[in-house]
């Protein structure tokens, strides 16, 4: 179908079927151009809490589909493609992540959002990117904290708050392949360029940038910055919005560490296309689904992150 006829499709499916299309900042520019809401991982979580639809479509992975449905067990959750998984959400599987919970049981248990809804039915509150930091200033500074999984992130609200939580071993491959020598090239190229960093990179990326942030207060700080060029290191999806709020400023995508000079792009959000979206809406599946069970104490840190935030 062409792209006019497949948008005016999804248009109208939408409004026949009283559905919402949510989308985070790293889908592609035509998918977020359509969505009702673009968000980062917590503004999703909390449209998903309010709406009032009948039908959520949540263009981003499955963790994001899975928490509208934590959040909204009587509304259909759906995802244009099942296999948008997280590499993330991966590296830290439930019965591996129960032993490293059970083997500090005076800990209190923060896990982020990119978690599979099992991991979170093993925790006490969940964190964003945006709300991490926010959160854990909110424990007593002796309080004993396990975080998982995303190391990087760990070690960045560590290093900000003062703390020395415990952390989960994992990752996101696309954050952690961010190349070093490329950056410092670009640097040498743009010498008043910004750098802006997702925490989720790694630490010697990190600390080249000017600015660590979640995709919203990265999108956020050049929307507001006086400056005009900026090196965006973090998925490379955000750049639509930035370009859309900054016409006249210039977001240079930092490459990752292979042999090409291409964006960093996570490959399981862009498994998700217009077409589809589409199918999905007229089909009404692939649905997410969450074990009852799971859900009950899933939802208690979910919902604590949403009253701390
Ligand atoms: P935020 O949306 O919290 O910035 O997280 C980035 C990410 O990797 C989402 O999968
Ligand atoms: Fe997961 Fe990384 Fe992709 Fe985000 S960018 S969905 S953390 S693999």
């Amino acid at each position: 179908m062409e792209k006019e006829k497949l948008i005016a499709e999804i248009k109208r499916l939408r409004e026949e079927k009283n559905a919402v299309i949510m989308a985070h900042y790293y889908q592609t520019g035509d998918i977020q151009d359509i969505a009702d809401y673009v968000g980062d991982s917590l503004a999703l979580a909390q449209w998903a809490a309010k709406t009032n639809a009948d039908i959520i479509v949540m263009c981003g992975v499955h963790f994001m589909g899975e928490t509208a449905k934590i959040l909204c067990p009587d509304r259909k959750v759906l995802v244009p493609d099942m296999a948008a998984g997280c590499s993330l959400a991966d590296s830290c599987p439930a019965d591996a992540f129960e032993q490293f919970v059970k083997s500090h049981p005076d800990h209190t248990v923060i896990s982020y959002v990119n978690t599979t809804a099992a991991v979170k039915a093993l925790t006490d509150v969940v964190v964003t990117s945006t709300n991490a930091k926010k959160i854990v200033d909110q424990f007593p500074k002796d309080a004993k904290l396990v975080f998982g999984p995303d190391r990087n992130l760990g070690n960045y609200i560590n290093s900000v708050t003062g703390r020395s939580m415990l952390l989960w071993d994992g990752a996101c491959h696309v954050h952690e392949q961010f190349s070093l020598e490329k950056l410092l090239k670009l640097k040498e190229t743009y010498p008043n360029a910004v750098v802006l960093a997702h925490p989720e990179c790694k630490k010697q990326v990190l600390m080249l940038a000017d600015v660590v942030g979640s995709t919203q207060a990265l999108l956020n700080y050049a929307t507001e910055s006086d400056k005009k060029e900026f090196l965006v290191a973090t998925e490379s999806g955000i750049l639509h919005e930035m370009q859309k709020r900054n016409p006249e400023k210039t977001f240079i995508p930092v490459p990752p560490d292979d042999n090409t000079c291409a964006c960093n792009e996570c490959n399981f959000m862009r498994l998700n296309t217009l077409e589809k979206l589409y199918l999905c809406l007229r089909d009404e599946q692939p649905e997410i689904t969450v074990d009852e069970d799971i859900r009950i104490k899933a939802i208690k840190p979910i919902q604590r992150m949403l009253e701390m935030s």
